[in-house]
């Protein structure tokens, strides 16, 4: 499996094998980058079932040859139902296990993914490929079904806990043995006949039947405690918002706007870094220190003014500003390690794994598409839809059910992110393009991981831009992150080293792998160079 590919017909690097093939024939075909991503959003939500998805929601960053772009939020909405304190108990705490905002059918919000990827193709596909054909691949995988990868057991095999007593995830990826539930074993074939069902409904009649045809019909008369309604389904709606454009160093940084908390986040480190120019030497201990002080930073706005801005006011300009980033800046230096407020630290951050997935596609004309989307936790709500096949999202958990109570990635948020009607829960998901002046694309990334999302795409875009490496050692590069809240600095083993010199600074430090990016390039004479984390399984092709 390779985890850099270099070609001069475009490329795509995605967290799953059969799914980068699928992206890469679309290009072949004469597709564009917005083709082969639509193809291979359907094909992950069936080989890749932790985070691939029809039940969940994302965002899709797209920069046309020309340099115009777009961003598509197809995030999950809240259900009408939902209301501010629904996870909260009588003794007014949040609600753990079925019925709370992870587990179960009521942690589900309105789907985005099929609207999210039918807009795209409409407005941006090339015209050249049918949406059948983007889609098509999908259900020949689901109903004939593919052979177990070692990763996809491995990703069951830890969230059996979750997932054994669900009966459709028993009858299409579990065995029962003397010693109970277990994946089936790697090789087997898998096949999931109704989601095959679902996915040629869609291929046949478009995204109209998620929303408001038989799939609807389906998913609305399943409730099992959850609050989706048909009515929910027919007024979801994508959205096409104007990217982020800051600017770093001499390049041009597109990146998620609200509800996402990742763009604003990357460019105000962006910013406050640029201010340290130059930086001390690359994953030193000062660096580690200098740029854990923006995390901190921007990770503390993020808590305090970011929500989704069509419900509630977030001042994206002033927190941009550079009057703000310098304000931010202020008190950050080299050697003095100025901490988190006194808060105790609150529970420890869940360990790295597949919940959410990223892939960039780079096309022949240097169309980039960067997309992000998710169930939330690794298989959503661990409940699959068994009409349907599909697997529902836990959406609904990146809300504020209790403000100061930590989510299930330890953030602690404002009523800014409380429940609502049709309200889009904050999201870390930051899809981001870096081009130069010629538009060459210095690069294109993103990756998984919750909050930890932003502090990945900004490493690889600090190497990328700021270093100047390759975007395969970009990608390759140790990562660090820190959110503020609780109060650790998480480090990859790579980075041991610096623990002492860390710790004697006052910090906690914390051992972990992070993130799995796949990200491209592309240049006008050099064709692209796309690659997959080498922390993960995924793959890198080009043509
Ligand atoms: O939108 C968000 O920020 C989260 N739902 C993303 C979840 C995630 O990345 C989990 N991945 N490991």
């Amino acid at each position: 499996m390779s985890t850099t590919a270099v070609g001069n017909l475009g490329g795509v690097a995605s967290p799953e094998t059969l799914a980068s093939h699928i992206g890469v024939s679309v290009l072949a075909m004469g597709g564009n980058a917005i083709d082969a991503a639509v193809a291979i959003g359907f094909a992950l939500a069936v080989t890749f079932p932790s985070a691939g998805n029809l039940g969940g929601g994302g965002f899709l960053l797209y920069r046309h040859p020309s340099g115009r772009n777009v961003a598509i939020d197809f995030r999950e909405t809240a259900p009408a139902m939902a209301t501010s304190d629904m996870y909260l108990s009588k003794d007014g705490k949040v609600i753990s296990g079925d019925g709370g905002p992870v587990d179960g059918y009521r942690a589900c919000g309105v789907p985005g993914s099929v609207a999210g990827f039918e807009q795209a193709w409409m407005r941006y596909g090339s015209g050249r490929i049918p949406w059948s054909k983007l889609v098509d691949p999908a259900v020949q995988l689901a109903s004939g079904g593919f052979s177990m990868p070692h990763s996809l057991q491995r990703s069951l095999s830890l969230s059996m806990d979750r997932i054994s007593s669900d009966r459709s995830f028993q009858t299409m990826f579990l065995s029962k043995s003397i010693v109970g539930w277990q994946p089936q074993r790697t090789g087997t074939t898998i096949r999931q006949p109704r989601l095959g069902e679902t996915l040629a409904r869609i291929r046949d009649r478009g995204a109209i039947d998620f929303y408001a045809g038989t799939t609807a019909r389906l998913l609305a008369s399943e409730r099992n405690g959850g609050m989706l309604l048909s009515t929910d389904l027919a007024g979801y709606q994508a959205v096409r918002r104007k990217p982020l454009s800051g600017r770093f160093l001499d390049f041009q940084v597109l990146t998620m706007p609200p509800p996402s908390s990742g763009g604003i986040a990357l460019l105000q480190m962006l910013g406050m870094l640029e201010m340290c120019h130059p930086l001390p030497a690359a994953y030193s201990p000062a660096y580690i220190h200098l740029v854990t002080q923006t995390m901190r930073r921007a990770f503390r706005d993020r808590s305090e003014y970011l929500g989704d801005a069509d419900f509630v006011d977030v001042p994206v300009d002033a927190l941009l500003s550079k009057l703000h980033i310098r304000s931010l800046k202020r008190g950050l230096s080299v050697s003095m390690n100025v901490k988190t407020d006194d808060l105790p630290a609150t529970r420890p951050l869940v360990n790295e794994s597949e919940q959410t997935t990223h892939f960039t596609v780079i096309d022949r004309d240097g169309g980039v598409v960067s997309t992000t989307y998710t169930l939330n936790g690794s298989y959503g709500a661990a409940v699959i839809s068994e009409n349907t096949g599909i697997i529902l999202n836990n959406e609904m958990d990146d809300f504020t059910a209790k403000v100061g109570v930590p989510n299930q990635f330890g953030l602690i948020q404002s009523a800014k992110n409380a429940i609502s009607p049709k309200k889009r829960p904050l999201s870390s998901m930051a899809p981001t393009i870096v081009a130069d002046a010629s538009g060459h694309i210095r690069i294109a990334t993103g990756s998984p991981g919750g909050p930890t999302i932003i502090n990945s795409v900004l490493h690889t875009v600090l190497q990328a831009a700021y270093f100047g490496v390759s975007v395969h050692d970009a990608v390759a590069a140790p990562r660090f992150h820190h959110q503020w809240k609780p109060e650790v600095l998480q480090l990859e083993r790579s980075l041991s080293s610096a623990r002492a010199s860390l710790s004697a600074m006052g910090y906690e430090t914390a051992v972990r792998s992070l993130g799995d990016v796949h990200a491209g390039s592309w240049n006008r004479t050099g064709g692209v160079t796309m690659s997959s984390d080498p922390r993960g399984t995924g793959e890198a092709l080009a043509e």
